[in-house]
């Protein structure tokens, strides 16, 4: 049963060997152990499928970082949800706040990618956060609250039992700063009661929040303490076997305390 769900983006890294090489040293390390916790790593497109391979017949998950929200069609780049299904995978993040601020991508795209992925059957990773600016002028609940609102509008009650929510603070990516417990428990705390709003308190305690931001071995246990963190989306540290692995590990030891309700996801 998994009580905690560590995730590792690798953003745009990896050459297809450097990809198998990570995914198996993943799997050697966390391969059959830590099934307390649940591991999705994220590849970048083109190694999904050396990642797949390296991972196939364990236990550790796949998950791509982006999608396009039609099936398919003239749209020169793209990539559509079934395809990542085909593909292997069985996650998805949408609405990461890199593709927000560098690629333009507003709620309404989220929500319409959101709404792709469970269509497809692929469970989506929905990333929210402020900026520092956002923090500074006292808007971090308004901006979580656009961001949720946004991506979950039409989204149907049924659909949260495969949804994972991502508090990601923009100015904690990869700065080597981590937002301070304080910050991650009012987050997530004004997440959970934002989702009980819409979704019920039961049903909201069924759905993940995970924290990301300059996560690594060093801060893990801290931040699993969090009351509400349901685990972590690691970028930097993701990228290196040892590291993530350790990341896991703490998260299979420290038992976070809203996760007595996480649904069951590894049997
Ligand atoms: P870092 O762990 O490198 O700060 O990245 C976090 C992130 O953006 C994960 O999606």
């Amino acid at each position: 049963m998994a009580r905690c769900t560590v995730i590792g983006n690798w953003k745009m890294h990896g050459t297809q060997t450097q990809a198998r090489d990570l995914a198996r040293g993943v799997r050697r390390l966390v391969g059959n152990r830590f099934r307390a916790v649940e591991v999705i790593l994220a590849p970048p497109f083109t190694a999904i499928e050396a990642t797949r391979r390296a991972l196939a017949g364990s236990r550790v998950r796949l998950a791509a970082q982006n999608l396009h929200w039609q099936p398919s069609g003239a749209f020169t780049g793209e990539v559509a949800a079934g395809m990542l299904r085909d593909a292997g995978c069985s996650h998805v993040i949408v609405g990461h706040s890199e593709r927000r601020r560098l690629f333009g991508e507003t709620s309404r795209d989220v929500g319409r990618k959101l709404a792709a992925a469970l269509e497809a059957s692929l469970e989506p990773i929905l990333c929210v956060g402020e900026t520092l600016d956002e923090r500074r002028r006292g808007d971090t609940h308004r901006t979580l609250s656009a961001q949720l609102s946004g991506a979950l509008k039409g989204v149907p009650k049924s659909a949260i039992e495969s949804l994972t929510v991502a508090y990601e603070p923009v100015w904690a990516i990869g700065t080597g700063r981590h937002a301070a417990p304080a910050q991650v428990a009012d987050a997530h705390g004004w997440l959970r009661r934002a989702l009980a709003r819409r979704f019920g308190a039961a049903s909201a305690r069924e759905i993940p929040i995970l924290y990301g931001g300059s996560v690594n071995p060093d801060n893990a246990a801290e931040l699993a303490r969090v009351a509400e963190v349901d685990g972590v989306l690691v970028g930097g540290a993701s990228l290196d076997h040892q590291s993530f692995a350790a990341i896991v590990k703490v998260f299979s030891t420290e038992i976070p305390t809203a996760t007595f309700n996480i649904r069951t996801t590894d049997t």
